[in-house]
């Protein structure tokens, strides 16, 4: 069942009746009935009034495919063919890692909602319907994995550089690929790989964004977050979609070629953490110290007892999400 057709119908936040709704989109009302439930299943507050019809509680500025290849500055006939835009999917980056599996080199996963939004260690992603941006991008490599040091990091600057582009301030990051606003996690990045670890392989890029996370869906994120609404301004999701499509795009062509050395300065520049006595749990354990920077491969360097340690995984503490 296309879900579209009716939502962009009722994207306005008028009252449209079911029969009015029914003759546009030519389907009965029933069908209607059964779309708009549909729509309540996936968490849409749909209110239905008795001889007024279906409202939404407020316009809602949906995602448009064509609005995003009108707006980016990205090869727009190569990129129609790799993008899709989804409704509802499980996750983005499943999708996108079965394009992989498919066969493509590239491909751009969208989605208004994500059922089974994944995040870094099995953890959940809050995905609610229309509120914010659930974006993956397939990429190939030739090199192998030793090559993509530094990958998740690049793109957690290329969200902060749109974001600074379209006005906002108060952006910072957390090693390795957290995004934060004003101190709490307003992006996480979620890096999947398949192939050849050692030749070529793809990578799915995965990118959460909250930007007007509602209250209902936020009481379900165990850590403080931030969503772009609150900090007041206009805010055109399909603008920030394709910033995004055309910052990796650019990005990713350069770190092919230069790896993520030329982008540590600014990282670090951004870094909330610098300078701040921290614990980091990695596959070690947990490792005291003062946060020095990070290396060209983007590994986090630590000022420990024992000297300047570089970690390439694990979590820095104190972590905003509670112990
Ligand atoms: C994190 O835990 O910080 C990473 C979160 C990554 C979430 C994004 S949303 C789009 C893509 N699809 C997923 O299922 N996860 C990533």
């Amino acid at each position: 069942m296309d879900l579209y057709p009716l939502l962009y119908s009722l994207a306005d936040g008028n009252f449209h009746s079911g029969e009015t709704l029914g003759k546009n989109l030519g389907v009965t009302r029933t069908a209607i009935w059964k779309q708009a439930n549909a729509l309540k299943a996936l968490g849409v507050e749909l209110h239905s009034v008795t001889g007024k019809g279906y409202r939404l509680p407020e316009p809602m500025n949906l995602l448009s495919r064509e609005q995003i290849l009108a707006t980016s500055q990205t090869d727009r006939e190569a990129l129609d063919k790799y993008f899709d835009l989804h409704l509802s999917i499980g996750s983005t980056n499943i999708e996108a890692m079965k394009k992989a599996q498919a066969g493509y080199s590239r491909y751009l996963v969208l989605a208004e909602h994500q059922s089974q939004g994944r995040g870094r260690r099995g953890r959940t992603w809050v995905s609610p319907l229309g509120k914010n941006l659930y974006f993956s991008l397939m990429w190939s490599f030739q090199n192998g994995v030793s090559a993509l040091e530094g990958l998740s990091l690049l793109t957690a600057l290329v969200v902060v550089r749109a974001l600074q582009k379209a006005g906002f301030a108060g952006l910072g990051l957390k090693w390795p690929n957290d995004v934060l606003l004003n101190g709490n996690k307003l992006a996480g990045i979620l890096l999947e790989i398949n192939g050849d670890k050692t030749g070529p392989c793809q990578v799915v890029i995965g990118i959460g964004l909250n930007i007007n996370m509602p209250q209902s869906a936020g009481a379900e994120i165990d850590q403080p977050y931030a969503d772009l609404a609150a900090s007041g301004g206009m805010i055109n999701r399909n603008w920030i979609a394709a910033a995004l499509i055309d910052g990796l795009h650019t990005e990713l062509e350069k770190f092919v070629v230069s790896g993520f050395a030329p982008y540590r300065q600014e990282w670090e520049s951004l870094d909330v953490y610098r300078d701040k006595e921290v614990q980091v749990q990695s596959g070690a354990g947990i490792i005291r110290g003062v946060v020095a920077g990070v290396d060209v491969g983007g590994a986090l360097l630590l000022n420990t007892s024992s000297g300047i340690q570089a970690i390439s995984g694990g979590e820095v503490f104190p972590s905003l999400r509670p112990v």
